[in-house]
């Protein structure tokens, strides 16, 4: 496995993009830092976690993206990946808020951004970021978020928990590769956050409205039941759950 450790870099989602563009890089290439002085969210969102404590790293994923595959099936393979992590360490309760966050016992304990660019080649380059709480212990600024140590009550070893997720990614990518996405969409289904419970939604118009998620399309547009019992696809952008 290629890593590259750094103490410090404003991203490594950035790091790894200005890689790409001096360098070969192998594939599922690893950058990790100590610390990330820009670290970036999404929807234009920071990234903020205390100095050493938990994992930050971009890893690079050539070619998944083709007319079969979607950004989003490459957005349910890293969430899967996390989870199996997870799971390995013996975290229970884990679940996937719509898009790509991963909660463990309802708080947040990693985000997922996916940056894609296309190569005059024609090959498409995904720089799939992840910030992964490890041993973090102090959420007073964000008590939406949670940490393995928090739930764990001991420090993990933060690479073991790296190396983990990167090995999931590539034997879920080769999977993938050879079409077998199903079981990862119906896995990514399964660990839904609030799926079936009335929720409050904010629309991309400011309005709120109740509604009940019944699951996630192969492209990753989001089911909602509404009022009326009508059943509403939205994407990303068009809807945010209030929670
Ligand atoms: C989110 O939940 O909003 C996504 C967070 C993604 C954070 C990671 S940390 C490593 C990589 N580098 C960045 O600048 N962001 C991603």
């Amino acid at each position: 496995m290629n890593i590259i450790k750094l103490d410090a870099t404003p991203s490594t989602n950035d790091f790894l993009k200005e890689l790409l563009t001096n360098q070969f890089v192998e594939n599922f290439t690893v950058v990790t830092a100590e610390n990330q002085t820009s670290g970036r969210g999404q929807m234009g969102a920071k990234w903020e976690v205390e100095f050493g404590k938990n994992l930050t790293f971009s890893v690079l994923v050539k070619d998944v993206l083709t007319e079969i595959n979607s950004i989003f099936h490459l957005n349910v393979l890293v969430a899967v990946s996390i989870i199996e992590a997870l799971e390995h360490f013996n975290i229970p309760n884990l679940a996937i808020k719509w898009p790509n966050d991963i909660l463990a016992e309802s708080k947040k304990i990693a985000g997922v951004l996916i940056e894609n660019s296309l190569k005059s080649n024609g090959e498409i380059f995904s720089v799939v970021g992840i910030g992964l709480n490890v041993n973090q212990k102090n959420f007073d600024e964000l008590p939406k978020a949670t940490s393995l140590s928090c739930i764990l009550n001991h420090d993990l070893d933060k690479e073991a928990v790296m190396v983990s997720v990167i090995q999931n990614l590539k034997r879920n990518v080769a999977l993938l590769q050879i079409g077998e996405y199903d079981k990862f969409w119906q896995t990514y289904n399964k660990k839904l956050f609030k799926k079936g419970i009335p929720m409050p939604f904010e629309g991309n118009d400011g309005i709120r409205f109740m509604g009940i998620i019944q699951g996630v399309s192969t492209y990753g547009k989001l089911k909602v039941m509404l009022e009326d019992d009508a059943v509403k696809t939205y994407d990303i952008k068009e809807i945010q759950m209030l929670y």
